[in-house]
């Protein structure tokens, strides 16, 4: 038997690796696969492992309110120490560019065990852009021993830091794998999230849905965003703006400062991941700053607005579903109001695309590492 740890630690790891857990269990018989969460984030993170029936073996439970990435690094490095001298894996999966997958893939180093990365090489190159992702993720693809690139321009870029090619694989995102399984479920079974957005959401308004926690956006990015939604909602009045606030106090107290009280703006608690699904389905524009979202939106046929400068996820800039429009207000407010006016550029940025995949990326995974010595 090989021994499987799989760690993650926040809502997105959560939903890109659920997929990958329930497909190492289905070959019980050759994977002894075991789950860790940090929980460096702990309602956002219990709402996917509910829908995706997780029970994880070890849980750190670290999450603080506010908290700091220093102690969050430090916490993650020594509580992983036990798991691993627990469990004693032969490889361990993380996932893209959190702190938990960084600090995760550093403990395993440690341990001796082998380091599977899900979601390798995406890069800005920019070192602080994201930040801190951009570094998490370039440390944890030095450090690893096998990376699942989910494109082939991210392959690329692991090529061109001298990475080993037999020891890349190309997979897809396993995002779609997780869209995919959402929306078939979401089809078959009832759901009081969505029967209450429903009962909430204007049903003859385009509907804006808004997400957006990028600590590089803390602060001014937010004030100006928030102003931005603010007017868009003011002057539209055939619109209507849902955003499912993120729970980092950074993000939630000036999104409800500055946009409550506003008729046609509906500021709602983080949804689980198939209302989310729905939402996205049902929007006329999405405006975000999220990286999943910006993966899910090209294969819903749905134009993303990205307030980012830079993004590491170019192929749906490539493919025509994304602009990207940073935090500056009159910038987003004019991108906004053109889709909202101009049909013809709408429909050519509402073309469904697949550049993330196929939705058999945790089968190509499963594969790879079933057939390694
Ligand atoms: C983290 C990741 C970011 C990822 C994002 C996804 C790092 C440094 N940041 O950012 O890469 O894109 O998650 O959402 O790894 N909180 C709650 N409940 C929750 C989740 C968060 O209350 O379920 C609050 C807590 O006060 C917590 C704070 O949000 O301390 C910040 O959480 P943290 O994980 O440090 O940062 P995020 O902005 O969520
Ligand atoms: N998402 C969700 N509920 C929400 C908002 C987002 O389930 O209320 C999902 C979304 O579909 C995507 C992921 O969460 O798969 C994105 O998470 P987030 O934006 O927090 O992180 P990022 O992708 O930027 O790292």
């Amino acid at each position: 038997m090989k021994k499987n740890l799989i760690v993650f630690g926040t809502r997105p790891e959560a939903i890109k690796m659920a997929p990958l857990v329930q497909e190492f269990k289905k070959h019980s018989d050759i994977f002894d696969t075991r789950v860790c969460v940090t929980a460096q984030h702990r309602e956002m993170l219990d709402q996917v492992l509910d829908f995706f029936n997780i029970q994880p073996e070890y849980d750190l439970n670290l999450m603080k309110a506010n908290q700091n990435l220093y102690s969050l690094t430090a916490d993650i490095i020594v509580g992983l120490k036990n798991v691993l001298e627990d469990f004693n894996p032969d490889y361990v999966y993380v996932h893209g560019d959190t702190t938990t997958t960084m600090a995760a893939s550093l403990a395993t180093f440690y341990s001796g065990a082998q380091i599977c990365h899900v979601e390798a090489g995406l890069r800005t190159d920019i070192k602080r852009t994201p930040f801190p992702e951009e570094m998490n993720r370039q440390v944890t693809g030095r450090i690893a021993d096998y990376h699942f690139a989910p494109t082939v321009a991210s392959k690329e870029n692991l090529l061109k830091e001298n990475i080993h090619s037999k020891s890349i694989l190309v997979t897809g995102n396993t995002v779609i794998d997780a869209l995919m399984v959402s929306s078939k479920r979401v089809e078959n079974i009832h759901n009081d999230e969505i029967e209450n957005l429903k009962k909430i959401i204007n049903p003859s308004a385009k509907i804006i849905l808004v997400t957006g926690h990028r600590r590089e956006n803390h602060g001014d990015g937010f004030i100006r965003i928030c102003e931005a939604l603010r007017e868009i909602a003011l002057t539209n009045n055939d619109v209507e703006v849902i955003y499912p606030v993120h729970l980092n106090p950074n993000v939630k107290v000036p999104v409800y400062e500055i946009l409550s009280g506003i008729d046609n703006i509906k500021l709602i608690d983080p949804l689980a991941y198939p209302a989310f699904v729905w939402l996205m389905d049902k929007a006329y524009i999405i405006i975000t700053d999220s990286g999943g979202v910006q993966e899910e939106a090209p294969s819903l046929g749905k134009p993303v607005l990205v307030m980012r400068e830079t993004t590491e996820r170019p192929e749906a800039v490539e493919a025509g579903t994304v602009i990207l429009v940073g935090t500056d207000k009159d910038l987003i407010v004019k991108e906004t109001n053109s889709l909202l006016q101009d049909k013809e550029r709408y429909k050519k940025m509402s073309v469904l695309h697949n550049p993330y995949g196929d939705g058999k990326a945790c089968e190509r995974i499963v594969s790879f590492i079933s057939n390694l010595d």
